[in-house]
């Protein structure tokens, strides 16, 4: 087998798509087939639900509060120090609220993966459902990006549609597309380990 892939996944809150992720690793064998296994689960909120979710799927988990420290800089240093603490060969933002700094990005430059509740280009950025209903979108959906370090701007890994119907809200919206974003992280994770990354 090839070397194993170690992945790391960073969130800020509720958590649902790194639950998903732990799901397919776990109901398509990652392991079995890849080496790949979710080695840790980083938060920069001690609050965040998904903490007790990875903890529950038997994830180390860790949190870099970024409100301990007196600068991005400073922050980006403390996550980039718990990230390599578990030598990754992939870093999977699912829900991470905090934007990262250029050093840290190149320094995971290839490794970085985000998914955003839009189709990008379109909508980079918060409010993404409520914009999608503002605009007249007819469909919506959500992307598996490379991160560099603009807004929601790298390479496109994979896009998933969803349509937007005649009487959605940000809500109802919100919640057709976060069902397709835990269809789509788990695909494009196993499509970059099946192609060797
Ligand atoms: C998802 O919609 C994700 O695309 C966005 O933030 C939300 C996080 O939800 N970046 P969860 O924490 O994965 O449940």
């Amino acid at each position: 087998m090839a070397q194993p892939q170690r992945l790391v996944v960073l969130i800020s809150g509720r958590g649902s798509n790194m639950e998903a992720l732990l799901q397919a690793a776990q109901r398509r064998r990652w392991a079995a087939r890849w080496g790949a296994q979710v080695v840790a689960v980083l938060s920069n909120r001690p609050q965040a639900q998904g903490l007790q979710v990875a903890a529950q799927h038997g994830v180390a988990t860790e949190v870099v509060d970024h409100q301990a420290y007196p600068s991005r800089e400073a922050f980006d240093a403390a996550l980039a120090q718990a990230i390599d603490a578990h030598q990754p060969t992939l870093v999977l933002l699912a829900g991470f609220m905090r934007v990262l700094g250029a050093g840290f990005v190149a320094r995971y430059q290839g490794r970085l993966l985000n998914i955003h509740p839009s189709l990008l280009p379109a909508f980079a950025g918060l409010n993404t459902h409520a914009r999608a209903l503002q605009a007249g979108c007819e469909v919506a959906g959500a992307t598996v990006h490379w991160v560099d370090e603009g807004l929601d701007s790298g390479a496109i890994v994979a896009q998933a549609v969803v349509p937007v119907l005649p009487a959605d809200t940000p809500e109802t919206l919100g919640q057709r597309v976060l069902a397709a974003e835990h269809r789509l992280y788990p695909r494009a994770v196993e499509r970059l380990l099946a192609a060797g990354l």
